[in-house]
């Protein structure tokens, strides 16, 4: 293991970084669990393979996604929505582990937003190269509930903007176990991911890997 990896597995911070009324990083906060969030992960993808969706314009998206829990954001030329079953192959999306029910949860009362109750969860993997252009997260009907967002593996720049495109837009680097939560004031706040920079890390190997927490319905 280089020292590289080292720092940013075990060293790094711990505690909160407030970004804007609503929108705070927990530093660390799922890093404990990351073992077992690997192992749900890969019983997921097992189930639900990890796919690039099409955008409604017909482009490949960057990232590859899946999802588990009772519905799944997707994409495809018809536009953007959630799905109860995996369109690929009509099965119903894999079921949220408790696991990240409650790591959902308890990020987001640790945030100001108690009682969050996770019905979709979207799963992005990010290899180098891999990017998210900056975007809201407007698909759900029910803006009072936050969306909690967890980082695993390589590292990456997000990009936290304001409400409408064209502002400008706060970098944060964010790590292994870092757990994002915007809500309220801050719940459609333009977001996205910089390129993943090249590398390899201690668990996950050359890709950072992402869940984004939603109350859909
Ligand atoms: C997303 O906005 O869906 C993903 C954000 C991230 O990968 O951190
Ligand atoms: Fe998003």
């Amino acid at each position: 293991m280089t020292l590289d990896l080292f720092e940013t597995d075990d060293a790094s911070s711990t505690g909160r970084e407030a970004l804007a009324p609503g929108a705070v990083v927990l530093r660390g906060f799922a890093r404990a669990s990351a073992v077992l969030l690997l192992a749900e992960i890969e019983r997921i993808a097992a189930r639900a393979p990890f796919r690039h969706m099409l955008t409604p314009g017909g482009q490949q998206m960057s990232a590859a996604m899946t999802n588990c829990g009772p519905l799944g954001w997707v994409s495809d030329r018809r536009g953007y929505r959630y799905e109860p079953a995996d369109p690929q192959n009509g099965h119903p999306w894999p079921s949220m582990p408790e696991s990240f029910r409650r790591l959902a949860h308890d990020a987001a009362a640790a945030a100001g937003f108690p009682g969050f109750a996770p019905d979709a969860c979207l799963i992005n993997r990010y290899e180098p190269g891999t990017r998210m252009s900056l975007h809201q997260d407007r698909d759900e009907p029910d803006l009072t509930a936050p969306i909690v967002s967890v980082s695993l593996g390589l590292p990456a720049t997000f990009l936290f903007g304001g409400l409408n495109r064209g502002d400008a837009s706060d970098r944060i680097a964010l790590v292994h176990g870092d757990v994002v939560v915007w809500g309220g004031p801050s719940r459609l706040r333009f977001h996205g991911i910089l390129p993943v920079q090249e590398g390899t890390h201690s668990l996950l190997g050359r890709q950072r890997i992402n869940l984004t927490f939603r109350k859909a319905t």
